[in-house]
């Protein structure tokens, strides 16, 4: 029982793949007979879902005449690089071709240099008082004050340049007057510096102010941050990045029992006078020290996501502020990751899922936590790539920033699957096409039917290629594409990503713990036409 079985296909045939003129009598007949025949298979695999738990077939339904759900960003899928990465350059590997490389795959993307050690950088001038180590009462992560010195600023500033990247800079928020209004002194010297570097850089101040006061014992409050919000907007206006972003207020604690999170970003939005470009706000599902691998593929876990997304929509709702939000910093397990487990194959589910889901809901930008550095990280610190790193490189391939809407039963059990426009580069011949992705959280085989209402005449041989990720085990850092481990060519380029080719109205079988990317190429949706 594999799904290779189904590879009875070879990609040359595909090739062979005719564009046939619309014949609108034959379309409505064969479109009544193709949903009356989608329904009496839907029935039937209801009814086995129901009797059989070993052979479950999941139904999905495409309208392929519906409009599109959402456009996220180009960078949607985005990456961190913590802040605290600028204490010790000597270990921080901007300049090295490697790290460069694999950053470059993930192109277009932000990249967010932010963190709590944000708010103790003095840019270029030495820290006011000489003090030693202090560590956060929260996690017991380093938050003495230091300098970050132009040179290494601009290392950074160019290794983005490099991997074909947008920096986007998080702003010290805690140098502040007695009266306790923001001191811009700072600031305006690495903002200054930038435009004298010609620096393309968007902007945020500060980070998690709502937690202020336990992690560095000096609370500000949201009508503060947002006047001091209002100040730096116009400071970027005067000082030449009138164009750039400008994003926050960086809370987190979202969804938590007292909703410390939702009343600062409320507090904060009525407050800022659309100062922001994006609502920007933090996720986690798990405190990293206790995570289980349990924890990684429990639909439970990954359900705290629509609500907390929702609870933040609701803020900007009430508010009655136009804004789309971003998940500036976002990962599964905060206090720098779950060791063995952040960065292992198992981190796949929750990370895709997040893609997936945060599309659908209208989110615009992912920020992940982070690209290197901590147990979280999408490469290691040997500059390999980690199972993440494969699973974003793939998502920038094939996946697009126009969204879907699929019909499935339920979206929010062990099987979740997302659709979006295929990527123009990832077209053959220019044929149209959707992506379906998504995670079998099951240890078990699963069998998806995908089914598409005909919006034109049905393509002849229209093919889904498959791409399967599984791995050996739950915690490898080795994933496996339709088999085969992933590995970079010598020179470091990407291998060659084969698919599974099988008939469109194939039913697909899902491999236990699997993570999919299925092109159905072939396919015409509306959405994906302009
Ligand atoms: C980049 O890092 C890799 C892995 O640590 C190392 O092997 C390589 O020598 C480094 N390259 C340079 C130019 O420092
Ligand atoms: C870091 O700098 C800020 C701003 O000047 C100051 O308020 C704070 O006390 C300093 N922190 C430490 C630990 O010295
Ligand atoms: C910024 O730099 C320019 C020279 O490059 C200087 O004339 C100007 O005063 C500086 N502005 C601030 C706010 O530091
Ligand atoms: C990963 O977690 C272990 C155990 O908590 C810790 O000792 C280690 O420093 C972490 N690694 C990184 C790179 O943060």
């Amino acid at each position: 029982m594999s799904y290779f079985e189904n590879n009875i296909w070879s990609k040359n045939e595909y090739h062979t793949l005719g564009r046939k003129e619309n014949d609108q009598a034959g379309k409505s007949i064969i479109g009544s007979i193709v949903v009356g025949i989608f329904l009496i298979l839907l029935v039937i695999s209801l009814w086995n879902i129901g009797r059989h738990n070993l052979s479950k077939t999941y139904v999905v339904i495409i309208d392929t005449n519906s409009n599109l759900l959402h456009k996220t960003s180009e960078r949607y899928l985005s990456f961190g690089l913590d802040s605290s990465l600028l204490r010790d350059m000597d270990k921080f590997p901007v300049k090295n071709d490697t790290f460069v490389n694999l950053a470059r795959y993930l192109s277009p993307a932000f990249v967010r240099v932010g963190g709590t050690s944000a708010d103790c950088i003095f840019f270029n001038q030495p820290v006011p008082e000489v003090t030693e180590k202090i560590t956060s009462p929260v996690d017991a992560q380093d938050i003495s004050n230091f300098t970050l010195a132009g040179d290494d600023y601009l290392a950074v500033y160019q290794f983005t340049e490099r991997a074909q990247l947008r920096m986007m800079f998080d702003l010290n928020a805690l140098i502040r007057d007695p009266d306790d209004h923001w001191d811009d002194t700072n600031a305006k010297d690495i903002i200054n510096f930038s435009k004298g570097h010609s620096m393309d850089i968007d902007w945020q101040l500060g980070n998690e102010p709502n937690s202020f006061r336990h992690v560095f014992n000096r609370p500000v409050s949201a009508k503060q941050l947002a006047d001091d919000y209002i100040h730096l907007r116009r400071l970027l206006n005067q000082l030449g990045y009138e164009t750039s972003f400008l994003v926050g207020p960086e809370v987190n604690h979202i969804g938590d029992n007292d909703k410390a999170g939702e009343k600062y970003a409320t507090e904060f939005l009525k407050n800022n006078e659309n100062s922001v470009d994006f609502l920007t706000w933090h996720q986690y599902y798990l405190n990293g020290r206790e995570a289980k691998v349990a924890d990684f593929i429990n639909p439970n876990v990954f359900n705290r996501l629509p609500i907390q997304i929702k609870n933040v929509q609701d803020v900007i709702d009430q508010t009655n502020k136009n804004l789309k939000m971003w998940m500036s910093e976002t990962s599964t397990a905060y206090g720098g990751g779950a060791p063995e487990l952040s960065n292992r194959f198992v981190a796949g589910f929750l990370w895709l899922d997040k893609l997936g889901y945060g599309a659908t809901a209208g989110v615009d930008v992912i920020v992940r936590q982070s690209f290197f550095g901590g147990n979280y990280s999408m490469i290691g610190k040997d500059l390999e790539p980690n199972p993440d790193w494969w699973v974003s490189v793939m998502y920038k391939q094939f996946v697009s920033s126009k969204v879907i809407q699929l019909k499935t039963p339920s979206n929010f059990g062990s099987i979740r699957l997302y659709g979006h426009c295929t990527c123009p580069s990832a077209l053959i011949s220019r044929v149209p096409a959707i992506t379906v992705y998504g995670v079998n959280l099951n240890n078990d085989f699963v069998r998806i039917s995908l089914l598409y209402y005909l919006k034109s005449y049905p393509r002849k041989n229209s093919k889904s290629f498959l791409y399967i990720l599984t791995a050996d085990y739950l915690q490898s850092r080795d994933i496996r594409l339709n088999g085969e481990i992933l590995k970079l060519n010598s020179d470091g380029s990407l291998p060659a990503f084969k698919p599974v080719i099988v008939d469109s109205s194939q039913v697909i079988t899902l491999p236990p713990f699997s993570m999919a990317f299925i092109i159905m190429h072939g396919v015409e949706h509306r959405a994906c036409e302009t």
